[in-house]
């Protein structure tokens, strides 16, 4: 029903993701948007809404609100309030904005993690407090003896990736009641960052937005959540927010005040129609990336020298490559025709971040390069 394999050419949109290496014998395979067209029914809706011809300055009508809290609601059983919700325009402005309405001097969080976790406080003149992330049972997880250590710094804000990025870890409900405990003893508020939530590849693996699991937790948490990594509409920028607490959410938007413009009138009708069809079209990408990222485990397990620990979410393997003992992973693979993502950005050298989220051809070729670059070290 819907097209995955389709090799759709990206070389002639200005496309980020593949202009980066323009006219190189290089496959991307970095930045997280995917190589597939979106929902036919979020393609109509533009279509429809670019045929009136009128783009003037545009509000949220009430069945967006009620599209963004159905969804919420039916995915992860969370029943938000259309006055919780604000709009951005990214994640990654919402991060920055947190970081500021918040305040204090240093912001904690885990690392390694997505490069704008770190970039957003030091943005807004505030240090960063990290409790690198452990290996348990084969799967990456949260410190909570160094966030313990790390509490002595009286940061106000503790800044929460779920599913994780990198590593695609999905946090159980017994590690986020933990992390609860933990900020409200010492009094954070939590910016937890949940734009891959809806990527859950793992069928053991349930996506719990953190402020869902307690009244107090809820009081003291300002959620981000976008339709960009599940519908792959990222170029439409269209974020939102949830925050229950109207004094932190007061907050929040005199930061913003006017640096942060109106609504974009495409990025919201792609968000209200995606989340009020798109579900079969995420359904079916879900199977379609299953057996994407099972391509990158055989790949893998082929080559003993590479690590990826379990992963329970979104399209993007964080492959341990210590063990090749090159200077540099990422310029390893990238002499062969692989442009991954380097694992310096996100706070550890010795991984590189494939996305995987492809057709099977080209996803194929990318493991034959890289295979290739293992085999050239023998
Ligand atoms: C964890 C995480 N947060 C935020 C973003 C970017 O969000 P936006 O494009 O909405 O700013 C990404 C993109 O890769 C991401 O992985």
């Amino acid at each position: 029903m819907f097209h995955f394999d389709n090799i759709i050419d990206r070389s002639q949109s200005s496309c980020e993701k593949w202009d980066k290496y323009k006219g190189l014998d290089v496959i991307p395979a970095w930045v997280a948007d995917m190589d597939f067209r979106s929902p036919p029914c979020v393609i109509d809706a533009l279509q429809k809404r670019v045929n009136e011809g009128v783009f003037g300055y545009t509000s949220v009508d009430a069945q967006t609100f009620d599209a963004i809290i159905n969804f919420v609601h039916k995915r992860y059983g969370w029943k938000i309030e259309k006055e919780w919700i604000l709009f951005t325009h990214g994640v990654v402005s919402s991060m920055n904005i947190a970081c500021k309405s918040v305040g204090g001097e240093s912001v904690l969080m885990t690392t390694p993690i997505y490069p704008h976790f770190t970039k957003a406080p030091k943005n807004m003149g505030q240090k960063v407090i990290a409790a690198p992330m452990i290996e348990k049972d084969g799967r990456w997880c949260i410190d909570f003896d160094a966030l313990e250590r790390l509490s002595k710094y009286s940061s106000k804000l503790f800044m929460l990736c779920n599913p994780y990025n990198p590593g695609g870890t999905v946090f159980t409900q017994k590690e986020l009641t933990q992390l609860c405990a933990f900020c409200l003893e010492h009094n954070l508020i939590i910016c937890s960052d949940e734009i891959h939530a809806d990527l859950i590849l793992n069928p053991n693996a349930k996506h719990i937005p953190i402020a869902s699991l307690d009244e107090r937790i809820a009081q003291q948490s300002i959620t981000l959540m976008a339709p960009s990594k599940s519908f792959n509409i990222a170029g439409l920028q269209s974020s939102f927010v949830i925050i229950p607490n109207p004094i932190l959410r007061g907050q929040f938007q005199k930061t913003m005040g006017n640096t942060i413009g109106g609504i974009n009138l495409l990025g919201i009708t792609a968000m209200r129609v995606a989340y009020e069809q798109g579900e079969p079209w995420l359904e079916a990408l879900l199977v379609y990336l299953r057996e994407n990222l099972h391509m990158v485990e055989q790949f893998v397990t082929k080559n003993p020298q590479l690590r990826l620990l379990s992963q329970d979410a979104t399209f993007l393997a964080w492959i341990d490559a210590t063990s090749l003992h090159v200077k540099s992973p990422y310029e390893f693979f990238l002499q062969h025709g692989v442009g991954l993502s380097d694992g310096a950005h996100f706070g550890d050298k010795n991984f590189v971040r494939l996305n995987f989220g492809t057709n099977k051809k080209t996803l194929k070729t990318i493991l034959k390069r890289m295979q290739k670059a293992m085999d050239s070290l023998q």
